[in-house]
């Protein structure tokens, strides 16, 4: 196990203490659904978190409700989270979004798999903090 991924569990159990309790889940589905909204955590601490909470505006808007905003179009999602630059060229809400924000370029994550990307948006509407 890497250092920096060491340090990503970590933050994730120490910032999960005491929440909620795990064992009460017993389905299979539950668990899998747990699991992936605890990787997209993971990936969302490491690039995310520094602008962006779920419930409260940072540097970057609460995500909280971000899906319906988007219209549930995941795939544009996807696609403004890897590169919003390239999306606020061709959409209107992206472009509106930007300069609400005195046009903060958020950055781009190229590197992110459509995997990671999808992990990270089942947290963000878990609603889980
Ligand atoms: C350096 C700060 C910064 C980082 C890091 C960052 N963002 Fe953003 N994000 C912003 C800003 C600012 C906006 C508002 C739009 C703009 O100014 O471009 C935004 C907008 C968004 C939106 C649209 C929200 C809405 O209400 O429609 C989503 C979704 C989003 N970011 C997800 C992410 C995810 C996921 C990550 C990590 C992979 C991330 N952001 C990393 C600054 C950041």
């Amino acid at each position: 196990m890497s250092r920096n991924l060491l340090f990503a569990v970590t933050l994730l159990f120490a910032s999960s203490c005491g929440s909620s309790n795990e064992a009460s889940d017993s389905t299979g589905a539950a668990t899998e659904g747990k699991k992936e909204v605890s990787v997209g955590k993971k990936v969302f601490i490491n690039n995310c978190i520094q602008c962006h909470a779920i419930a409260q505006d940072k540097n970057g808007p609460a995500l909280a409700g971000s899906m319906q905003r988007w219209n549930n179009d995941t795939a544009k999602l996807a696609s403004y989270i890897r590169n919003s630059q390239e999306v606020i060229k061709t959409d209107p809400y992206a472009q509106k979004l930007y300069k609400d924000w005195s046009n903060m370029v958020m950055p781009a994550f190229p590197h992110l798999s459509d995997g990671e990307i999808k992990d990270i948006l089942e947290y963000i509407g878990s609603g889980e903090d």
